[in-house]
């Protein structure tokens, strides 16, 4: 980035200026992914994979990029994915994070472990958002977390179904952020320290960095290896497609099952009562080697796309990648790691901002596409690089 780039036009702007303002550890804990983060990278770079189809002279005046996304409107088929400990990219992140996606017009979810709990991320905004689970061992736990996402206004459960245990991911050793005893704690201090703007707004001022909505359950909340310890202790390997069938009894809203790449589980989710899948491979974050969430998104719409809603996660850089996922059978994307990059690096004004900048990028494609709404973006608009 040169001197003069001082306006921020895409996400790998706002990914440069979240790097220099974040702690090391907090930047690659964002950033990185499992093992050798090939999957991760394939998630981008698979895209680019896909050609969009220009067509002309079809009277393109107004182009309408809105839609309905597990049941309401949203301004553009994005929203906002939910990121574990959002609120230490930024002050309060999640609360952040929610107002920017209400300013655009679009769902918010917010994670299980996520540093604002539901009521305070709910006070915000006053809106209907998006929550996401983890099933946990505990299921009073977890009767108590729906009844009090339910009681806050959430809609929609965004069910993750692809963190059984948790990934392997190198960064989070190497840097000290878990594991490392006293060397990967004084490796720790020593990245704080040299991140100042960090220290103050978030560091201190961000407080309380517990996990808000488990903070009767995770025992030492300042410590963020408690995040690995409980996700060790309490997330439930033993997992099946029954236990849909249980939060389908105990959840009002709609359902959501994050985490399918294969067609026959985005059946078997259907078929237990979700209303929708999300095809995503974790941002890469958790099975390394496994194909990136775009080459089989048209898999998973082929089989359930009739019957239920599908979403997209994971390497979604800009409009025209959400274009593309559209066109492949989306409903809509969800964005991780753009918002945070987003937010960190430019607050909350910088996730409105960006999420402008992806609704004209829809805009402008769909207007050289020559559709006027999202409904028209259709497979036959898209080919195979
Ligand atoms: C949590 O979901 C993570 O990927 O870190």
């Amino acid at each position: 980035m040169s001197l003069y780039d001082v306006i921020p036009i895409s996400v790998a702007d706002y990914r440069l200026r979240a790097r220099r303002r974040l702690p090391r550890f907090l930047f690659d804990y964002i950033e990185g992914g499992a093992n050798d983060e090939d999957t991760m990278a394939a998630n981008v770079s698979d895209f680019r994979g896909y050609r969009l189809t220009q067509r002309v002279m079809r009277d393109v005046d107004g182009v309408d990029t809105r839609t309905t996304l597990a049941g309401r409107a949203a301004s553009m088929p994005v929203a906002l994915a939910p990121v574990g400990m959002a609120g230490m990219f930024a002050r309060r992140g999640e609360v952040q994070g929610a107002r920017a996606a209400r300013a655009a017009g679009i769902p918010f979810t917010t994670s299980t472990v996520g540093i604002c709990p539901v009521e305070e991320v709910a006070a915000a905004i006053n809106q209907p958002f998006w929550f996401q689970l983890y099933m946990l061992r505990d299921r009073d736990l977890i009767l108590k977390l729906l009844e009090r996402a339910q009681n806050a206004g959430c809609d929609t459960l965004a069910f993750t179904v692809d963190l059984p245990v948790a990934g392997l991911r190198l960064r989070d050793y190497r840097n000290g952020m878990l594991g490392g005893g006293l060397t990967g704690k004084l490796s720790q201090l020593a990245q704080i320290v040299t991140s100042p703007l960090w220290a103050v707004d978030v560091g201190l001022r961000g407080k309380p960095h517990n996990f808000g909505n488990l903070r009767e359950v995770v025992p030492d909340p300042d410590d963020l290896n408690a995040y690995k310890s409980f996700i060790d202790s309490q997330f439930d390997p033993t997992v099946t497609w029954k236990d849909i069938a249980w939060l389908r009894s105990v959840w009002q809203g709609k359902i959501l099952i994050k985490g399918v790449l294969e067609a026959d589980d985005a059946r078997a989710a259907v078929d237990n009562g979700a209303d929708g899948v999300v095809v995503s491979n974790h941002g890469g974050r958790q099975l390394d080697g496994v194909a990136s969430s775009i080459s089989k998104l048209a898999g998973v719409a082929a089989a359930v796309g009739e019957q239920a809603e599908v979403y997209l996660d994971g390497g979604v850089r800009s409009g025209i990648d959400v274009v593309k996922a559209v066109a492949l059978g989306a409903r809509g994307v969800l964005i991780g790691r753009p918002w945070v990059y987003a937010m960190a690096g430019c607050g909350e004004d910088g996730v409105v901002d960006m999420l402008e900048l992806f609704r004209r990028e829809i805009a402008t494609a769909m207007a050289l596409m020559g559709v006027t709404s999202i409904d028209e973006i259709t497979s036959d608009l898209i080919e195979r690089a």
